[in-house]
């Protein structure tokens, strides 16, 4: 190796590459304010998200790597992190301090959606991103029961203020209309409300955005999707077959409004028995992974089915919250990660996304 200057650190600097990411951590613009005093050597490494899987190994690699340097006796990393502004589809308008919106669908109901959209903003925000959540099922917004609030949003000036519960904030049909009386929703007041709440809500700034979608592949939820200007889309599926074929529907829905699906969260995936802690899998295995390997997309994570999961939705605090170290957590902690990253790559303009050739009818090109 070479003398030690601005140089030789950022030569050495560009062999560590971030394995999800696929690029070096000096063409990614990770390294900043890079600073030579005497013989220890500073920099901050900016991280694209907090949720990066890669953090503590791409530190570890960095440090190993500039004290290879002859004539460097310590390296001070400072690890911070800096959530990019997503791209989006042309033509359509951005919600003003909202870097990444992503709606979490499936074309079923029931398969866990509402659960994995808690769990997925509140760990998000755990690992210290800015994060809302938007409620957008006008059938049955479970959110509000889900994190626990049930009361009217405060109003200031001509703004709506979110709920702040669990480290996040929150927005939900369901604040609005509360009680048991169902709203008959038509097409226009449902685009009206969703609207308000993406632009009349006073957000602040936020890394993410997640928005819960109601459930189906109808005109509503295709209009919704559309309505909303969401950087990628989650697909949640149990790993039966009824529901992902119903997720091939949805994945179509997304593809309409070119909207890129980041990948699949396969849910109530295997049972922990309590009592023998065997792994039972109730529903066959491997469907998520076969589903998301026949739309060359990322299975994001599976949830076992427990019913901690259940009862943390049933009580307001969700599992993430409940119990952080439980094997669920980990499972909705990896799929945080997993979103972030795929969120980061197609940020970097789409390196490793998802590529689904709609030139010829796919419909039955898939053996799941
Ligand atoms: N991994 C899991 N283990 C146990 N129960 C779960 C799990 N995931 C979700 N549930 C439970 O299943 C029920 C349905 O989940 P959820 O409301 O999240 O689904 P959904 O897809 O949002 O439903 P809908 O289509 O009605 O909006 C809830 O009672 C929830 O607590
Ligand atoms: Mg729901």
């Amino acid at each position: 190796m070479g003398s030690l200057n601005q140089e030789s650190v950022l030569a050495v600097l560009r062999t560590v590459k971030d394995a999800e990411l696929k690029r070096d951590i000096v063409s990614l613009n990770f390294v900043r304010s890079l600073e030579i005093d005497g013989t220890t050597v500073r920099f901050k490494l900016v991280l694209n998200t907090p949720a990066s899987p890669s953090k503590k190994r791409l530190e570890q690699a960095a440090r190993e790597a500039v004290l290879s340097i002859p004539g460097v006796e310590a390296v001070e990393i400072r690890l911070e992190s800096e959530i990019p502004q997503a791209r989006i589809a042309e033509g359509k308008q951005t919600v003003p301090g909202i870097s990444n919106i992503v709606a979490v669908s499936s074309g079923k109901g029931g398969v866990g959606k509402s659960t994995v959209a808690v769990n997925l903003a509140i760990a998000l925000a755990q690992y210290g991103a800015k994060v809302g959540l938007l409620d957008t099922d006008v059938y049955g917004p479970n959110v509000p029961i889900m994190v626990g609030v049930n009361a009217e949003p405060a109003v200031r000036g001509q703004k709506l203020l979110p709920h702040e519960v669990h480290g996040i904030k929150v927005m939900s049909l369901g604040f609005l209309n509360r009680g048991d009386k169902p709203v008959i929703w038509r097409g226009p007041m449902l685009h009206t409300a969703v609207r308000q709440f993406l632009y009349d809500v006073e957000w602040g700034v936020l890394d993410y955005l997640i928005v819960d979608m109601p459930p189906g592949t109808g005109d509503a939820q295709l209009s919704l999707a559309q309505l909303v200007p969401v950087q990628g889309a989650v697909l949640v599926t149990t790993p039966q077959e009824v529901a992902l074929g119903d997720v091939r529907k949805a994945y179509n829905m997304f593809e309409q409004v070119h909207i890129p699906v980041l990948g699949i969260v396969e849910n109530m995936s295997y049972f922990i028995c309590p009592a023998c802690s065997e792994r039972h899998q109730i529903f066959g295995t491997g469907g998520g992974a076969d589903l998301a390997k026949g739309y060359n997309s990322k299975l994001l994570g599976q949830v076992p089915l427990s019913i901690d999961v259940r009862e943390g939705g049933d009580i307001g605090i969700p599992i993430v919250v409940g119990a952080p170290d439980s094997p669920q957590a980990e499972a909705f902690k990896q799929i945080a990660q997993n979103v972030a990253t795929q969120l980061g790559l197609l940020t970097l303009g789409g390196v490793g996304l998802p590529v689904i050739d709609m030139s010829d009818n796919r419909g039955d090109r898939f053996a799941v």
